[in-house]
């Protein structure tokens, strides 16, 4: 994996596939009457071999859906396309053309890349190449990944939390602002976990529009919020963060944080 990454987010890359591998699913149905709603089908995924990214992968597996997933390792290649459902590619994030690639054909594209990589910040980097590659294509739904503590969420955590994190945040920040603006007209949602935790899921975890909030979520919870933020179109053009109020946090209090309808 690309060096190291504190507390905060996941680090990883995945991504879309091959589309000649995979038969292109434009599967997105209409599931209501009174708003356009997509399911979106066949999901590219950026960060997918570990962390966050890799509950990610199995929660869209169990919900039937086709994963395209980047990654930078042959034991990572060889583990999630022995998942049925999911084709893993060697694609460097890193790698512009690349990523494109895996994208093609995909309908929608997540993104937990983190860390970095010698001097360059894949959580920059790496995320700007998915979003400018889902911009390409029209790949219009976009989610990004991201952390407590990016953008207008500073003021959640503390300055030594902050000082410990801000390579990261800084480099995360500039991805969120990148997909706000390129995206002007898409579907894009921004999720900002707290304190990752990684441990059995709760089943508890919310997404929340406040920014003042901040607290402990686990990774399989992270992917749960964001699996389901999918297909929820009243997500999009939206920034959250995922906190887990029935974990008590030094973080700060989430447990009165206003969920937002998933
Ligand atoms: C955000 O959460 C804090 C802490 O629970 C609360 O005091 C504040 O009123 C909330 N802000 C909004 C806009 O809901």
């Amino acid at each position: 994996m690309r060096s190291l990454f504190v507390c905060v987010s996941a680090l990883a890359a995945v991504s879309c596939v091959e589309a000649f591998l995979a038969p292109m699913s434009v599967a997105r149905t209409a599931r209501s009457s009174s708003s356009l709603s997509m399911a979106y089908n066949k999901v590219f995924v950026a960060g997918g071999s570990s962390g966050v990214g890799r509950e990610v992968v199995n929660q869209l597996v169990s919900k039937g859906k086709q994963v395209v997933a980047i990654v930078r390792r042959e034991d990572a290649l060889e583990e999630l396309n022995a998942i049925e459902g999911v084709t893993a590619v060697m694609v460097d994030a890193l790698d512009l053309k690349g990523v494109e690639g895996a994208l093609d054909g995909c309908d929608a594209a997540i993104t937990t890349l983190g860390g970095s990589s010698g001097e360059n910040r894949v959580d920059y980097e790496g995320n700007r190449n998915v979003i400018e590659s889902a911009g390409i294509l029209g790949v219009t739904r976009v989610i990004l990944v991201t952390s407590v503590g990016c953008g207008d969420s500073r003021g959640a955590i503390s300055d030594q939390v902050y000082t410990s994190l801000e390579k990261a945040l800084v480099a995360k920040t500039k991805a969120e602002k990148m997909l706000q603006k390129y995206y002007t007209n898409a579907f894009w949602t921004i999720i900002r976990p707290g304190g990752l935790q990684t441990a059995e899921g709760t089943g508890k975890a919310i997404l929340t529009e406040n920014k003042t909030i901040a607290g402990i979520i686990r990774r399989a919870d992270v992917a749960d919020v964001v699996v389901r933020a999918l297909d929820n179109d009243g997500t999009h053009k939206k920034v959250f963060t995922a906190v887990d109020p029935s974990i008590p946090s030094s973080f700060g209090d989430a447990s009165k944080a206003e969920a937002f309808p998933l």
